[in-house]
This record gives structure tokens, C-alpha cells and sequence, in this order.
């Protein structure tokens, strides 16, 4: 996310004095980088002001300094069911236990985000505004909670902070002599407000015959665009809804989609808006409220309250839009509709290749979302938009998004173990073709998994060519379907412990990308065993073993 923010490049900032005291403090906890796109942002708005500003990603800020603190911006997301993102479940444990100091003296604001389809919207932003209140802190500004998409609400929750800031701390009078702060453009940027229309130069389907899954292979042209990607980043893809879903909308509430209608100052025909702007294969809890009062479903209307709890989550992971209208009929004005659907947010691949290799060219592997429910065929907007209407020679448009949490060792003699079943193997793509250019040292293992060897063995030819090459040193395989036991990349793990554990001992980096719900807490129990096992440790040892990893960055995830 980073990458987003220097639009303009300002000049140096003065130095500040590293104290708690005459400076304001931001810390942002983050799991997709956008709490921290967002701290950035207010930390360059206030340094531009003259303000001493300090920021810390949550898991670097010294906790101790919490009771000198005078001002603090807390900026922090949500994950899947109430969690705190990854890099801020200390500070989060810290605030809310027992032995958090007093705070009497600080004034602060919390910034949450959220995904208001979980029913935990923005819950640890909420706790920790809570409980800075209940430490005796003075809250400066109410909490603002953004959705997914989290300009609407983030962009004016900032410039107040700032304010509030400016008036607590003033300017800063001693550094008169410091020429004014301004901001020099330097290259136009793409980003996720402004995404560069690529053009899709390859798009082939990897799974043979017979396959399950449609994965594709993509390949994207960023010539010109300046975009720049590191591997472990993802690509930011903004998609269009498919034309007979929306065309099913439209009839099921009988509206027509020339109908010109207005929201937030833009006038677009109806249609457009479908298609283009709005959210329709994802439900919200918002519009899921608004439809269930308009249809008088005492089931919709049970379901949002407190006991709702799973089935409410069920019912918006698994139903679209239109699944919603043909269930619960209602009326809907085209404004009505328009004013309630969720803005159409971009979807974000991890990126399979490095420009070490394809210069400038992005790499996407994407499994095409499309199932069977309620009688009707279910697609997902974006993958559906790339693999079958983003024919060769169309333009998508794109961005980066950095993803500093997920990065090759600096080092290029430490080993790398790279676990990425399915289309988690993407960005191991990426890290093999970055690591053979680089002339890294250090030794690749990959452990992949899918359902056939004949038809999802993905990339196979690749790998095998960089085995050939001494670019890929041990290549694992677990094919799940191919006998009558299922075999998954975990098994594999065991059975190569004990040289697992020895590379773990040498410094080797842990790599997981795919599934979060089951293959990532299976992979993560196995390495565990692996541990105990091979290392002579208890359960609790060896899992300590693994959390140290994670702290020093050697056991990284970018689980989905
Ligand atoms: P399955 O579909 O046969 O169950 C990529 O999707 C591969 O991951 C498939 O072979 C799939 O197997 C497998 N998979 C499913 N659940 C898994 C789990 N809990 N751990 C590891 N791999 C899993």
C-alpha cells in the first residue's frame, strides 16, 4: 500500500525530537495495507502542518512509552471474525490487559476498518476506543468506521484529526527558521484511485481437460505505466459485473436500465452503475437491513438481530444480490437501489511473476469463481471479468498494492520454503523467477498441491525447467484426488521433516499462501509436529519455536 501514497514526494522532514511528549503519535495495526496507506497519509498532512509526528506499525511500538504519550491516532482494521490484524496482537493484548497503565494525560482518536459483511464490523477499533476511555484518556474526536471501501468515511475522519491535532500541539513555533514543507510532483502515480488501463496480452487456461477449476494464467502489459511491483505484491484489479446478472437485476424489479440516476453528484444511467460502480455479487449487511425492512421478512429481520449470529454470516457468504430478490421480493426504486448497494471494490491477485524477469509485465494466476446455488449459476465478478470477457487485446484497469508483509529474506544466501497449494502458488512464481535473477544463493523448496496431476499440476513445465536450472531446489506434490486416500501438502511436510526442521535450523524462511479457513491451520499444526518431532521439543516448545519465526519474519502468510 505504500506504493499509493507518494504521489508527491515531500522534502525531508525536520528532525524531531524522538519524545512522546510535544508530538503526536500514530500507530496502525494492518493486515492489506490500507491502515497504514491511511496512517502514511496523515502523517505526511501533519508533518506538511509543521506537527512532530511519530508512527508506528503496532508490533514495533514500544509499549512502555503508552503512559508518556500526550496525543495518539490509532489507526487499525478488522479481520475475518473480530481479530486484530497479524503485525498488532501485542499492543491489542497490551491495551486491553491487565497491566496497561493509566492514561489520564493522553487525548486520542481511534480510525477502524472494517468489512461491514462481518457481523465483528470494526470491532477492534471499536474495543480499543473503548478501553483508551476506560484508562482515563480523553477521546478528542468520535471513532470513525470505514467499510471496505474506506475513503468515504477515512478521507473526512482524517482531515478532522488533523485539525484537532494543529489546534493540541500548534505549530511548531521553534522551527521558524525552517523553510515551509511543500509538496514537489514528481511522476504521475497509478493507484487504486487512478488505475492504469492495462492491456491483457495472454490469457490461457492451465487446468486441463476435465479439471474441476478453470485457472488461468494472465498476463498483463504495464508498459508506460511507470508500475513498479515487488514479488509478494498484489494486483489490484477493478471489475465489471456480468452483463446477464445485471440484466437479471433489472428484471426481477422491473426497472429499466437507461434510467438516468444520481449518486454522489454523478449522473450514469442505471445500467452503468450495475455494472460499473456497484457491488452485486457481494451482499452487505447494510443493503441485507434495508432489504429485509422493505420486504417484511420476519425471517430477514430475525436474522440481523444479536441472535442472527452464524446464519447471518452464512446467508451473506453465500448469497448475491439477485439471490436476495428472488427469495424475499421487494420494491426498489432505481435511486433507492443505487443509494444502497456498496460501492464495486477492486479485487486484489497476488502477483506470479517478478519484473527481474518480464519487465513490464504483471503475472496473475486466478481459479474462475463459479458455482451452483439456489438453482442458478453464481459467478465472481472480477475472476469471471478476467478469465472469459478479458479476451486478448482488451484493457483491465489495474493498480498496485504493496505488500511489505510478505517479502523474499533480504538476505539472498537464507533458504526459502514455500508452501502454496493451489493458486497459492502464485506468488512463489514470482519468488523463484526474482531469486533466479537475483543470483540468490540460498536453496527454494516449494511443496504444491491440487486435485489431478494430469490436469492441475499448475506450471509444471516451469518447474520443471528451474529444477533443471538449479533455480528450484526441492519440489513436493501433493495430489489430493489421484488415489483413494486424499494426500495434502501437509503430509508432505511430515514425511520431510526432519530435512525441514534442519533447513529451519539453518535460517531457512517459512512461506504460506492459499486457503485460510483449512489449509492454513492444518499447515500450521503440521509444522508444529515437525518441530516437536525433529527439534526434541514439547507441544508448547515447539510452538513457541514457530511464533519466534513469525517475530523475527521468517514464518510469513498470505492466507485468503
Ligand atoms: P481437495 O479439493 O481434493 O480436498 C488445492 O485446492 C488443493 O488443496 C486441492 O488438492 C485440495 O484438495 C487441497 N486441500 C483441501 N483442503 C485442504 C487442507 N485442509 N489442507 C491442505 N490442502 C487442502
Amino acid at each position: 500500500a505504500a506504493r499509493q501514497v507518494p504521489v508527491t514526494a515531500t522534502q525531508p522532514a525536520p528532525a524531531v525530537e524522538a519524545s512522546p511528549q510535544g508530538s503526536l503519535t500514530i500507530i496502525y495495526g494492518t493486515q492489506t495495507g490500507n491502515s497504514r496507506l491511511l496512517a502514511e497519509r496523515l502523517k505526511q498532512r501533519a508533518e506538511a502542518a509543521g506537527l512532530a509526528v511519530r508512527t508506528f506499525r503496532a508490533s514495533e511500538y514500544p509499549q512502555r512509552e503508552l503512559k508518556n504519550e500526550r496525543l495518539l491516532y490509532v489507526v487499525i482494521s478488522t479481520q475475518g471474525d473480530g481479530d486484530p490484524p497479524d503485525d498488532a496482537r501485542g499492543f491489542f493484548d497490551f491495551v486491553v490487559g491487565k497491566r496497561a497503565p493509566r492514561l489520564e494525560q493522553l487525548r486520542f482518536a481511534v480510525l477502524a476498518l472494517g468489512d461491514s459483511s462481518y457481523p465483528k464490523y470494526c470491532e477492534i477499533g471499536r474495543v480499543l476506543d473503548e478501553r483508551f476511555a476506560e484508562l482515563g484518556a480523553s477521546r478528542l474526536l468520535a471513532r470513525g468506521d470505514c467499510d471496505v471501501d474506506f475513503e468515504p468515511v477515512a478521507e473526512p475522519w482524517l482531515g478532522e484529526a488533523l485539525e484537532r491535532a494543529r489546534t493540541e500541539l500548534g505549530p511548531r513555533t521553534s522551527l521558524a527558521t525552517v523553510t515551509p514543507l511543500r509538496s514537489v510532483p514528481v511522476t504521475p502515480t497509478f493507484s487504486r484511485e487512478n488505475p492504469y488501463p492495462s492491456l491483457v496480452l495472454a490469457n490461457q487456461r492451465i487446468t486441463g481437460r476435465g479439471a474441476l477449476k478453470d485457472v488461468r494464467h494472465l498476463e498483463l502489459s504495464l508498459e508506460g505505466s511507470g508500475l513498479k511491483y515487488e514479488p509478494g505484491d498484489a494486483l489490484g484489479v477493478l471489475p465489471r459485473n456480468p452483463p446477464e446478472l445485471v440484466a437479471a437485476v433489472l428484471s426481477e424489479l422491473r426497472l429499466e436500465g437507461a434510467t438516468e440516476v444520481t449518486r454522489e453528484g454523478r449522473v450514469l444511467p442505471l445500467v452503468r452503475w450495475l455494472t460499473e460502480e456497484l457491488e452485486i455479487t457481494r451482499l452487505s449487511r447494510p443493503f441485507l437491513s434495508s432489504h429485509a425492512a422493505r420486504s417484511g421478512s420476519g425471517e430477514l429481520q430475525r436474522l440481523l438481530t444479536p441472535e442472527g449470529g452464524e446464519a447471518l454470516r452464512e446467508l451473506l457468504a453465500s448469497h448475491q444480490v439477485i439471490d436476495l430478490l428472488r427469495a424475499w421480493p421487494a420494491k426498489w426504486t432505481a435511486e433507492e437501489l443505487v443509494g444502497a448497494l456498496r460501492r464495486l471494490t477492486p479485487r486484489l491477485y497476488s502477483i506470479a511473476s517478478s519484473q527481474k524477469r518480464v519487465g513490464e509485465e504483471v503475472h496473475l494466476t486466478l481459479a474462475v469463481v463459479d458455482y451452483e446455488a439456489f438453482g442458478t449459476r453464481h459467478v465472481g465478478a472480477a475472476s469471471q471479468y478476467l478469465a472469459t470477457r478479458a479476451a486478448e487485446q482488451d484493457t483491465v484497469n489495474v493498480f498496485i498494492e504493496a505488500n511489505e508483509r510478505f517479502r523474499l529474506p533480504k538476505d539472498p544466501s537464507r533458504d526459502v520454503i514455500m508452501i502454496g497449494p493451489g493458486t497459492g502458488v502464485a506468488p512463489f512464481r514470482a519468488f523463484v523467477q526474482e531469486r533466479a535473477e537475483a543470483g540468490a544463493s540460498g536453496r527454494n523448496w516449494l511443496f504444491f498441491g491440487e486435485q489431478h496431476f494430469r490436469s492441475q499440476f499448475l506450471y509444471q513445465t516451469e518447474w520443471q525447467e528451474a529444477l533443471k536450472k538449479g533455480q528450484l531446489h526441492r519440489l513436493d506434490l501433493a495430489f489430493s484426488r489421484d488415489q483413494g486416500q486424499k494426500v495434502y501438502v501437509q503430509q508432505r511436510l511430515r514425511e520431510k521433516g526432519q530435512e525441514l526442521h534442519s533447513w529451519l535450523e539453518g535460517g531457512a524462511h517459512l512461506y504460506v499462501c492459499g486457503d485460510a479457513k483449512r489449509m492454513a491451520p492444518d499447515v500450521h499444526e503440521a509444522l508444529i509436529d515437525v518441530i516437536a518431532t525433529h527439534g526434541g521439543k514439547s507441544r508448547e516448545d515447539a510452538k513457541a519455536y514457530l511464533e519466534s519465526l513469525r517475530e523475527q519474519q521468517r514464518y510469513l502468510r498470505d492466507v485468503y
